[in-house]
């Protein structure tokens, strides 16, 4: 399998689109679009943990293809999380129905020089293996994305053992104990670097970094902690690949700075109004990525076409790859983002 030639990529629009060239339709897909809101999901997950899915290549395929099977979204991402890396360095992460992920012994200043950093790239081929197979069955339809957590969310997960409210425990690291944030967020980045570098061989076509807990921070203490990380990790990748991009959610004060991060296309969320994101980034070289609301989903049929329409003329049609703000939630009627997927290819450009 892993010798085997890939077959041809049929559908290129995301990849044209993030290296700024012009697409026959505007490109669409979501983030989560695999998940709880779709009923083969759900079937699946009845006989299998969160982390069996993800650690058995077979069954993370088959979770990656039912939103493909299902939509003509114009990308499929690879079926994992973001926690799996703290998993693969010793940390005991199990994903909790109703409560999302949980860590059972968070990590501490004391506790850091125990996570076993050696050999954690091979802890993670499963990834890679699941990489490998998928890119085999999609068959070229559509390219196959890799992913990562960025430097700053994964140390919030994994100092605050969970989801938090203020990521008040984390924070704490940036003003009382600088030096081991740095050195933490300095291993994860070689950890990242590593670990996409290693999808990308795997078959990934495009990686993307999530940076979803930035709202947090401010300008200072993201410039300090987390931006050099972010722009080690493009310069990085960028050698290896035709395209790498990034989401960021909570990055008002520097959505005029988006392209200095070295990332192809920039992912917004949806408090960020596209109008203002395209006025900042206009002629700077980078495709941006968003950003309906999630909750757009639970309007009336003809309420969300009507905003879809709306986002992508603020937006304007170049350079643009449709996306949601955030992930699809649960309770998303799966005919709502087969309207809105359908809605942006209805787009004339
Ligand atoms: O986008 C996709 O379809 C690919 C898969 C994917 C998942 N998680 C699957 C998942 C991706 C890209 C992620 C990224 C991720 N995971 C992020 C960054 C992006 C974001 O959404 O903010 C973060 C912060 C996590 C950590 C995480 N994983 C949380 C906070 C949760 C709980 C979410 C909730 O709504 O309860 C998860 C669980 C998770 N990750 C699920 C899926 C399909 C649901 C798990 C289940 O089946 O119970």
């Amino acid at each position: 399998m892993q010798n085997k030639p890939f077959p041809k990529l049929v559908n290129d629009r995301i990849i044209k689109v993030a290296k700024g060239e012009t697409p026959d339709k505007l490109p669409v897909w979501v983030m989560r679009q695999a998940g709880r809101y779709l009923p083969e999901y759900q079937e699946l997950r009845k006989n299998n943990s969160f982390f069996d899915i993800c650690q058995n290549p077979e069954l993370a395929c088959e979770a990656t293809l039912i939103p493909i099977r299902r939509f003509k979204v114009d990308a499929a991402i690879i079926f994992s999380d973001i926690l799996v890396v703290p998993q693969a360095l010793g940390m005991k992460v199990k994903m909790v129905p109703g409560v999302g992920p949980v860590i059972t012994d968070p990590l501490t200043v004391e506790s850091m020089t125990k996570l076993n950093v050696e050999g954690v790239i091979s802890r993670l081929q499963y990834v890679g293996d699941a990489i490998t197979l998928t890119r085999h069955r999609l068959n070229g339809e559509v390219p196959l994305f890799g992913f990562a957590g960025a430097p700053w969310t994964l140390m919030c997960y994994m100092v605050e053992g969970g989801t938090s409210k203020t990521m008040s425990k984390a924070k704490k690291w940036l003003y009382c104990h600088p030096d081991a944030a740095t050195q933490l967020m300095d291993m994860l980045a070689e950890i990242i670097t590593d670990y996409l570098l290693m999808q990308i061989k795997s078959g990934a076509q495009i990686v993307q970094v999530f940076d979803t807990c930035v709202e947090h921070l401010d300008r200072e203490l993201y410039s300090k902690y987390g931006l050099p990380q972010l722009k080690r990790i493009a310069s990085n990748l960028k050698s290896q690949m035709k395209a790498c991009k990034i989401y960021i959610k909570g990055a008002h004060f520097f959505v005029d700075e988006l392209d200095s991060l070295g990332y192809d296309v920039v992912s917004i969320d949806w408090t960020i109004s596209p109008g203002y994101a395209g006025g900042c980034l206009h002629d700077k070289n980078v495709t941006l990525q968003g950003n309906l609301d999630p909750c757009a989903l639970y309007a009336p049929k003809e309420k969300l076409i009507e905003m879809v329409e709306r986002m992508i003329a603020d937006f304007g049609t170049r350079r643009l790859i449709v996306n949601l703000g955030h992930g699809v939630y649960p309770d998303t009627d799966p005919e709502a983002f087969k309207t809105f997927v359908d809605a942006v290819h209805a787009v004339r450009l």
